[in-house]
């Protein structure tokens, strides 16, 4: 064995524990095998780390010990951000003329909304008989999908009535959302063990679908949107649009091309997830105006950015058409 090497990396060891950890450094022999490994017998000596595996440890030690400092910050953050949520919702609850309302009272009213939306609000619905072609990590995710869609429908001041359909007691999607959705049992929405197609008429029935060759151009009250209860980790080419031909109802897939473009070189698709597709809809209920709901509900990341703004923003020489995803596209209007 080479004896310089060893005492260089028992150095290097002893270096390791006291600066990770920032307690007394150890003695090399309670950690690393050293120079004198030699005299011990091979049944008790400890394992040589090399310079790379002892570098690693220091850097998965730093790790740890930062994360441990940084843990009450986030857990202090995350509260914060909770505050300023309900206080933004209370906020939208006040009555003209009086100050924000108690949690207890805005609480309340928000009920109120959402009881009224079951009865008034603009139909929506998403089709939860895709479970045969997800795995259960896809099912978790559309699980949380449901809780979040379900709290982003509070903030609204029209919310849409929302349902579940195919949304079977005892299967494991059923399970998950009881699991994931606090309070569940007591959520203003509703859930259907039939397919969509048994509770609504087709000829009201509207399946958005990534590749419909209609686009949506706004909401008509009248209508039932439904939203395919998918997540695409992978891919499940033409799956809603399949469904809804299926059932021979009418399908629309978002303007998204007709509205933005895309200033990264390989963009990603315009196949949203659920809550996306959601926001989308709701603002536009809302606001009437594709620019706002597409502006605000598109992450980011995806890369988009709206047509008017593209010179803006300084990238005109990379903004590019989004190319049509589908072949067939012949982009006929539907509302
Ligand atoms: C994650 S996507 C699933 C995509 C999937 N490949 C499919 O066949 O629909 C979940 C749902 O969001 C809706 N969706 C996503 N992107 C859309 C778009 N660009 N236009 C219309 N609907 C869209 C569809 O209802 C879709 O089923």
């Amino acid at each position: 064995m080479n004896a310089s090497k060893d005492s260089y990396l028992a150095e290097s060891a002893v270096d390791c524990v006291g600066a990770a950890d920032g307690s007394e450094a150890l003695p090399a022999s309670e950690t690393l095998s050293t120079g004198h490994a030699d005299a011990q017998p091979e049944a008790t000596r400890k394992p040589v780390l090399s310079k790379n595996a002892l570098k690693k440890e220091l850097k998965f030690k730093k790790r740890a010990e930062l994360l441990k400092q940084r843990r009450p910050d986030e857990k202090e953050q995350r509260k914060r951000k909770k505050l300023a949520a309900r206080r933004r919702l209370n906020q939208q609850m006040t009555m003209p003329g009086e100050e924000i309302p108690s949690n207890k009272v805005a609480r309340r009213r928000i009920l109120e909304k959402l009881s009224n939306a079951l009865t008034n609000g603009v139909k929506l619905v998403v089709d939860m008989s895709f479970v045969d072609i997800m795995s259960p990590k896809e099912i978790g995710q559309l699980a949380s999908q449901i809780c979040y869609m379900y709290s982003s429908n509070k903030k609204f001041a029209n919310p849409f009535c929302l349902n579940l359909c195919s949304f079977v007691k005892g299967t494991t999607l059923y399970d998950e959302v009881l699991k994931r959705c606090s309070g569940f049992e007591h959520y203003k929405i509703r859930t259907h063990e039939e397919p969509l197609e048994k509770v609504f008429a087709k000829e009201d029935i509207v399946y958005c679908s990534p590749d419909s060759p209609n686009v949506l151009e706004k909401i008509d009250p009248a209508k039932v949107y439904v939203i395919g209860g998918l997540v695409d980790g992978s891919p499940k080419t033409r799956a809603s649009m399949d469904r809804a031909e299926g059932i021979g109802c009418q399908t629309v897939r978002l303007p998204i091309k007709e509205h933005m473009k895309r200033i990264v070189p390989h963009g990603s698709s315009t196949i949203l997830t659920l809550n996306q597709v959601y926001e989308i809809l709701m603002k536009l209920h809302e606001t009437g105006s594709w620019e706002v709901a597409l502006k605000n509900s598109i992450p980011q990341r995806k890369g988009f950015v709206l047509n008017t703004e593209a010179g803006k923003q300084g990238d005109a020489g990379t903004a590019q058409e989004i190319e049509s995803e589908h072949p067939e596209d012949s982009t006929s209007s539907s509302s």
